[in-house]
């Protein structure tokens, strides 16, 4: 129910305007946020990179709606993945299509992608992930992602499948013959029970389900554990245990701000973890997003709202 209605919110205009103005809230969602300027993210990605976590760098914002709005985004992303590479960080790129102007044309959207990707791609392949969104934009995404991997052909090009979703067996098992680089993770929108599974212990089965499945594909496919769930992380490990998939194959990913130690745990024990950072602005429905997944956190901003 909180739930729900936290989701609902994180895309209600007038909730968005209310919130954005309220500098308390602001101070909250730093928690999840590496700042808001470009040199203020790169500084986390040194700490992140010196405790051994690798990272993807999310410039936030989504649901852009005037094309000119994409430049500076476009030029954002340029101007991260050249001072990634310039200051030999181990980080790469996450991006949202709607950020990058879906809502307004795909010609529009997949010209922006094109220009971030030649980036990316003369920065010795650097690490690109095409977020999901909501279902309302999931086959195109797919399908934005299959023309733009086989026009560049590099590997390290990804996108992300949510196991909450009915169809994402069949999409995963697609992908992973296709030898695409996957995130997986449980999905974070509002949907319908005609499209996604409504209980949580069904998702979580998907989720164990769709994880065994890929790690048993052939190469050049890989996976991305996109979870801080210990249920999800233990039972991945048993997967890649028994099918004795191989450590390059997969890695396991966190959000900024989020079991920051379990984190490090991990890549002590020998495993790539890399961290989701996102930095910018318009931090308001990603951080309405990290509210809803977790009700004790609604706690943590009300209480941080009345103290000093
Ligand atoms: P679950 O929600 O069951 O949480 C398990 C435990 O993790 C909780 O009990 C708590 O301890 C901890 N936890 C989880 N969320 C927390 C929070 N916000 N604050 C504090 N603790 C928390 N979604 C999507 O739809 N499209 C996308 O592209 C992405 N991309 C993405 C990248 C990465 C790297 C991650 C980790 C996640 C995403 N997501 C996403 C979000 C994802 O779909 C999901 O909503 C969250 O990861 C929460 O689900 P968990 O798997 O962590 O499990």
């Amino acid at each position: 129910m909180i739930r729900r209605f936290l989701l609902y919110l994180s895309t209600a205009r007038w909730a968005r305007a209310m919130t954005s103005r309220f500098f308390l809230a602001r101070r909250v969602a730093l928690r999840f946020v590496a700042g808001e300027t470009l040199t203020e993210a790169l500084e986390v990605v040194r700490r992140l990179n010196a405790d051994g976590l690798k990272v993807t760098l999310d410039y936030l914002g989504e649901s852009v709606e005037k094309a000119e709005d994409t430049v500076e985004v476009v030029e954002m992303y340029v101007a991260a993945v050249k001072a990634i590479h310039t200051q030999k960080l181990g980080s790469g790129i996450s991006l949202k299509p709607t950020h990058l102007g879906l809502d307004i044309s795909q010609d529009l959207c997949i010209n922006n992608l094109r220009t971030i990707l030649q980036a990316a791609k003369d920065a010795d392949n650097m690490p690109v992930t095409m977020d999901m969104e909501s279902t309302a934009y999931t086959d195109t995404t797919i399908g934005l992602y299959r023309t733009l991997r086989d026009e560049y052909g590099f590997t390290n090009f990804g996108t992300v499948i949510q196991a909450y979703l009915y169809r994402s067996r069949e999409d995963m098992k697609q992908l992973a013959a296709e030898g695409s680089h996957i995130r997986l993770c449980k999905g974070a929108y509002l949907e319908p029970a005609t499209v996604a599974f409504p209980e949580k212990a069904d998702v979580d089965d998907h989720y164990r389900q769709l994880v065994d499945d890929y790690v048993q594909s052939a190469p050049p496919a890989y996976l991305c554990i996109a979870t801080h769930d210990e249920n999800m992380i233990q039972s991945a490990r048993t997967s890649v245990q028994t099918h004795a998939t191989p450590k390059d194959r997969f890695e396991f990913q966190m959000l900024y701000g989020i079991r920051s130690s379990r984190q490090v745990e991990l890549a002590k024990e020998g495993f790539t973890v890399r961290v989701y950072v996102p930095f910018g602005v318009t931090w308001y429905p990603y951080f309405m997003r990290r509210l809803a997944e977790r009700p004790a956190n609604l706690w943590f901003f009300a209480k941080s709202l009345f103290s000093r």
